[in-house]
């Protein structure tokens, strides 16, 4: 049934809104907070200002790009968490208010789930193959790094995961380190291609089972920097691009070990990325080697669905309005992961 879904993501600090029909998008308007970039990480105050500000805005602009008007949404999706509390709310207020005054159905989206589904979005008359079930789902970001085998839309099973900080909390702290901007991820990306991987060595952690660990590797980088500097103050300053890709290189050599390891176990070849650090170049080019070296069938998002947008939000919405799977208006946010079951 080809009904036109309105997704709204609003759990940190970009704000989105888009429209699909059926799983063919039609529109998806982001708008990044750019109020954030002096203080080396996300503001939730501020982030939750911000979302009052643009939402209205960006919903506009989805509906014109779909060049639909509102009358022509018969579902509204939203992100009900795991984010900050206070930009969810600003989403589910307007999630409910619209849906009240329209009188449609209200759909609530685990953000985790939805980076996982964006693969299932389509453009129209797209023939690109989607992953087929049951497979399994590298979703890495700034607040999470899971290994999630998903046995159908939204039967999904966390078989590892990172015991302390995110693979993107990674890239963004080297980054900081290095007196980078924020986020630091596809800034060492960028430097990271005219760098040298193999110039400095970085110790990976030993780490049992599927899950991931990175608060070592950034104490190593802090303190390896530490006696370089006291060396030579320039140190950084004439490493950049080596440094970029060295540490580049071993997150991804981590991401890359438990995912074998995780595809050994299950016996499961078809293996997606998903999540803001999917975008990594070296992240895809990895997969696309391991997708010949071990007979995988790999599926890399299309950059503008691997950070946060309200298109995946749409097609988890979609897949829901197909079980008929709504929200009650009392529907309240949850900030963090394991509040809802599933994922
Ligand atoms: O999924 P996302 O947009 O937001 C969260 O749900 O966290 O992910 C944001 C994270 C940030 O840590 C950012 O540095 C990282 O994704 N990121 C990247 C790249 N683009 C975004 N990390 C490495 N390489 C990139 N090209
Ligand atoms: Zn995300």
């Amino acid at each position: 049934m080809a009904v036109y879904i309105l997704g709204i993501e609003s759990s940190c600090d970009d704000t989105s809104a888009a429209v699909l029909k059926g799983n063919i998008i039609h529109s998806n308007i982001i708008a990044n907070q750019l109020v954030h970039k002096n203080f080396g990480g996300v503001v939730p105050e501020l982030a939750s200002r911000a979302h009052l500000q643009n939402i209205i805005p960006v919903v506009e602009s989805a509906l014109t790009t779909a060049n639909i008007t509102k009358y022509d949404i018969q579902a509204l999706a939203f992100t009900r968490g795991p984010g900050l509390l206070g930009s969810l709310l600003v989403g589910i207020s307007f999630a409910k208010a619209f849906t009240q005054a329209l009188g449609i159905p209200l759909i609530e989206v685990d953000h985790m789930q939805a980076h996982v589904l964006s693969h299932f979005i389509r453009k129209e008359n797209e023939t690109k193959k989607v992953p087929s079930f049951p497979f399994l789902c590298l979703t890495v970001s700034g607040g999470h790094t899971q290994i999630v085998r998903v046995d159908d839309y939204f039967e999904m099973k966390v078989i590892g995961q990172t015991i302390d900080d995110a693979a993107g909390e990674a890239f963004d702290k080297a980054a900081k380190i290095m007196g980078l901007p924020y986020p630091g991820g596809p800034v060492i990306d960028k430097l990271a291609s005219i760098g040298d991987p193999g110039r400095f060595k970085f110790s990976k952690p030993n780490i049992s089972g599927h899950d991931y660990s990175f608060s070592g590797l950034k104490t190593s980088f802090l303190y390896f920097l530490r006696d370089q500097l006291k060396l030579n103050p320039d140190f950084i300053e004439s490493n950049k691009a080596d440094l970029a890709a060295s540490i580049q290189a071993v997150i991804i050599e981590i991401l890359a070990e438990k995912l074998i390891k995780a595809s050994e176990h299950t016996g499961i070849k078809e293996v997606a990325i998903a999540g803001g650090v999917s975008a990594n170049s070296g992240l895809r080019n990895k997969m696309l080697e391991l997708q010949e070296t071990r007979n995988w069938n790999v599926y890399l998002p299309e950059f503008q669905y691997s950070t946060d947008n309200a298109a995946m939000i749409a097609v988890a919405g979609y897949y829901k309005y197909l079980m008929k799977e709504f929200a009650s208006l009392d529907v309240a946010p949850y900030s963090r992961i394991g509040n809802k079951a599933g994922i």
